[in-house]
């Protein structure tokens, strides 16, 4: 079925400026685009110091990003699965982590880091996560209603990640700024740097993004020569010591993972905890259904706000040989984005997908990646933080809501709220 003559014309997906419309208006644009019928090919941005190319395929359809996110051999992350455009060199030297690489080498990186990520190294940091979010919560009673981004979002991902990783306290003012730049480059809140500046405005966005990053380096080499030979127990010391059957992660291998840790573990979680106070103040008879049975429901609960908000809106894979999938034909070079937002709206895989419904089950949502080998490594630890962070605040102010509109980070990468007014009944 067709419903435009040209949808990539209709909707400018690569236009900074799409991202800035209203979320019924954007995903009212993803319901347009999957019921296209086939996939359509959007032109590059344009962005300077980078080699754009024949534009991308957007993946909108939950089974389209699922296949592909299975089949790494033809829809691979080399050479880039973060960024729509190759970064420059002098920007990919500090991101280029695992999550950029394909099997053997992501392999060897993911086995050395996933048993810091395992059940049995979560259930050991439980109580510092439930410490850390009933303070937030002392504190956000004691100075009483404002910005819930600032007060609460931000703060329990990155006390846990800087934690794990063993960044001192005083520095997580510091992280967060920096992968603010790292992550949010496209606002200009966080570069100085606005599209009507022009082209060229845009590549100092990049410089920006290469000193942000070149600091979390050199912030990881400082604490890995720290730790190396006389470990703490915390990541940074089991990372920069490992040793598994001989292998061993590089000084760059442990640079680039540190920062794709500390940028993944802040960001996406922070706006996963903002949006669930916006989704349950506006539905709030899926609030009360919580509060009636919170252990029963939370579970279900997070993955819906996961769904529903999709923190991540895309990552890139690139197409490896000729390959027909789903009907249509994809060429080797050609380069896909996988749009989780739109494949969690999927209308042929969740009834009435635009509802926040916390009972939702099955719900076979994407939001931490389709199933494959760089699926989520933080999903447990994001799925905990939220569940405590809500539990503490439900339970000591149950009638905190969200006091207005959130003011949006303007992105196409990741679907952020900068501030949520929100308000509540001190106790
Ligand atoms: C709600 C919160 C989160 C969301 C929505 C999210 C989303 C995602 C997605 C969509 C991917 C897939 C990338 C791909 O297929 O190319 C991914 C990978 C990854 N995430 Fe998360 N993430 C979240 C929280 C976290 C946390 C808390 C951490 C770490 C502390 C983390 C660390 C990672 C890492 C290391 C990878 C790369 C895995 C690999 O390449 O093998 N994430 N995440």
């Amino acid at each position: 079925m067709t419903t435009q003559a040209d949808p990539a014309r209709e909707i400018p997906l690569s236009d900074l400026r799409f991202w800035e419309r209203p979320l019924t208006e954007r995903a009212a644009a993803f319901a347009a685009l999957r019921a296209h019928g086939a996939p359509v090919r959007f032109p590059d941005p344009q962005i300077p110091f980078t080699k754009g190319g024949a534009g991308y395929w957007a993946l909108v359809r939950h089974a389209d990003v699922v296949e592909a996110s299975r089949n790494p051999q033809i829809f691979s992350s080399e050479p880039n699965a973060t960024t729509v455009i190759d970064s420059p060199g002098f920007v990919d030297k500090y991101i280029n982590s695992m999550i950029n690489m394909d099997d053997p080498r992501h392999a060897k990186i993911r086995r050395i880091v996933s048993r810091a990520f395992s059940p049995r190294m979560l259930a050991k940091t439980e109580d510092d996560i439930q410490a850390r979010a009933a303070r937030i919560v002392d504190e956000l009673i004691a100075s009483g209603p404002g910005d819930f981004v600032a007060k609460v979002a931000v703060r329990l991902p990155v006390e846990v990640i800087c934690d794990m990783l063993g960044i001192p306290d005083a520095l997580h003012p510091r992280v967060v700024r920096l992968t603010n730049i790292v992550l949010g480059n496209s606002d200009a809140e966080y570069t100085g740097i606005t599209p009507e500046m022009g082209k060229l405005s845009t590549g100092r966005g990049l410089v920006k993004v290469a000193l942000a990053s070149r600091e979390l380096h050199r912030l990881a080499a400082r604490l890995g020569r720290e730790r190396a030979g006389n470990p703490t127990g915390d990541l940074t010391s089991a990372l920069v010591n490992a040793n598994i059957d001989g292998e061993r992660l590089t000084t760059q291998e442990f640079g680039t993972f540190f920062l794709l840790l500390v940028v993944a573990g802040n960001e996406t979680t922070r706006t996963a905890i903002a949006h669930g106070l916006k989704l349950f103040t506006d539905n709030p008879d899926q609030r009360d259904l919580l509060l009636a049975d919170f252990d029963g429901r939370v579970s279900g609960a997070v993955e819906e706000i996961v769904r529903y908000s999709t923190p991540v809106t895309q990552f890139r894979r690139n197409l490896t040989r000729d390959h027909e999938m789903n009907g249509h034909h994809y060429k080797a070079g050609d380069k896909v984005l996988l749009f989780y937002n739109s494949a969690n709206r999927d209308e042929s895989v969740f009834d009435d997908p635009d509802a926040f419904d916390i009972t939702r089950s099955p719900n076979p949502h994407v939001g931490f990646g389709g199933p494959g080998p760089h699926f989520c490594l933080g999903a447990n630890l994001a799925r905990r933080e939220i569940t405590v962070m809500f539990r503490e605040l439900f339970t000591r102010i149950p009638d905190i809501r969200a006091d207005g509109e959130p003011d949006r980070l303007l992105s196409s990468f990741i679907n952020g709220f900068k501030r949520l007014p929100c308000t509540f009944t001190a106790p």
